[in-house]
């Protein structure tokens, strides 16, 4: 029997229970693709899998999207055929193959390399979904992207920037503030000095003082209080991550005193990341009208394909620049982990495969 290479766990801790095994190389069932892995990107959700912050059954194969080529596909697949360079959302992609439901595999645009590709789709469709159905950016808004020079936090920055708004980005260091700087956020925050401090700052760059419309924040523990001082009245605070550890627990009336709004969006809410093999139900509607459309069924490959598509359509435009902070091997999967963990990262990072 042929196998690849994957990473697995099968119990919960630092980057020491990381496991390469070697497994069975998969049949596509029907309604899959087999996708010989290129690039598999980086998450802190593989991270939260791994300490079992985020519940999972045990064993486990980590990795949550790549970028390869189709091998083969299962009956009924009619969209990808061998050869096609394709991006998918499924689990555990730290591995050379891997069987994947046609819904959650898009084509990557002939003139986007698959390391770039890779780069971009976690990261990039968490920034636009939440700029799109989270918080809704209008232009004109100021908004507040915390860990601006992070992965997410780049991509963030720029979408804002193209989507009209005022951007106050942080970051733990002058050398991050000047990188969010160079993908254009407006006012810089170094967030280490303390709480009082950089709400303080923050609220500086507010008109009149009043706050900002919207906070994205993926750091989490460590800025969920300073997030409510900053915003204005009926602002938004979406929070996304966890980079600091869980939020503490939070009594919903403390929202009343300036009728904010609290989201805890995850991106498989917005695009379903439903690894069965059956096909997606059909959407009687036309691509254009389905983002905003509050009755579409979420889980589907329209969906998927339809984000995947604008958000090349940014990066093809120049909107969108995509930042590699490091490519590792699948053997160094432990130190991406670590690196990624232990704040010295901007951009993104890759496994090659
Ligand atoms: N909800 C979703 O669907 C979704 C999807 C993707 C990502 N996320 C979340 O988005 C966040 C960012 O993910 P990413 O992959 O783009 O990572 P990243 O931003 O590249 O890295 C995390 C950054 O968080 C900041 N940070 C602040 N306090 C930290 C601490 N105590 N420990 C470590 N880092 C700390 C660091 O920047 P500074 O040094 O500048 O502080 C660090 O570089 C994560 O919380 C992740 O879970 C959520």
């Amino acid at each position: 029997m042929a196998t690849n290479r994957a990473i697995q766990i099968s119990k919960h801790g630092g980057t020491e229970v990381l496991e390469l095994n070697r497994i069975p190389v998969p049949t596509p069932g029907p309604g899959q693709v087999l996708i010989k892995t290129a690039y598999a990107g980086v998450n802190y959700i593989d991270t939260y899998y791994r300490t079992g912050l985020y519940p999972i059954a045990l064993p486990f194969n980590l990795g949550s999207e790549g970028a390869g080529t189709v091998e083969s596909v299962g009956v009924g697949v009619t969209k990808f055929k061998s050869g096609d360079h394709v991006v998918h959302m499924a689990t555990g992609s730290y591995a050379d193959f891997l069987a994947v439901p046609e819904k959650s595999v898009a084509h990557v645009p002939n003139d986007l390399p698959l390391d770039q590709a890779a780069a971009i789709l976690i990261q990039g469709l968490t920034a636009l979904t939440m700029l799109r159905e989270s918080y809704e950016v209008k232009r004109g808004d100021t908004i507040l992207v915390h860990a601006a020079a992070g992965g997410t936090g780049l991509i963030l920055v720029q979408l804002a920037k193209a989507l009209g708004a005022m951007v106050i980005a942080t970051a733990s260091s002058q050398e991050k503030l000047d990188i969010a700087k160079a993908h254009g956020a407006d006012y810089l925050v170094n967030y280490s000095h303390g709480e009082e401090q950089w709400v303080k700052e923050v609220l500086g760059h507010t008109k009149d003082g009043q706050g900002v419309e919207a906070v994205y924040d993926g750091v989490g523990k460590t800025t969920f209080e300073g997030d409510l001082k900053v915003l204005r009245k009926k602002g938004s605070l979406v929070s996304f991550g966890n980079a600091s550890g869980a939020v503490d627990p939070f009594k919903i009336n403390r929202l009343g005193d300036k009728n904010l709004k609290l989201l805890r969006p995850r991106l498989f809410g917005y695009i379903g990341k439903d690894c069965s093999p059956l096909p997606a139900p059909r959407i009687p509607k036309p691509i254009s009208s389905l983002a905003n459309d509050r009755s579409m069924q979420q889980d589907t490959q329209e969906v998927f394909d339809y984000y995947c598509g604008e958000l090349f359509k940014y990066v093809k435009a120049g909107q969108v620049k995509i930042n590699i902070h490091k490519v590792y091997s699948l053997e160094d999967i432990a130190q991406a982990q670590k690196d990624l963990e232990g704040r010295g990262t901007t951009g993104k990072l890759l496994i090659k495969l």
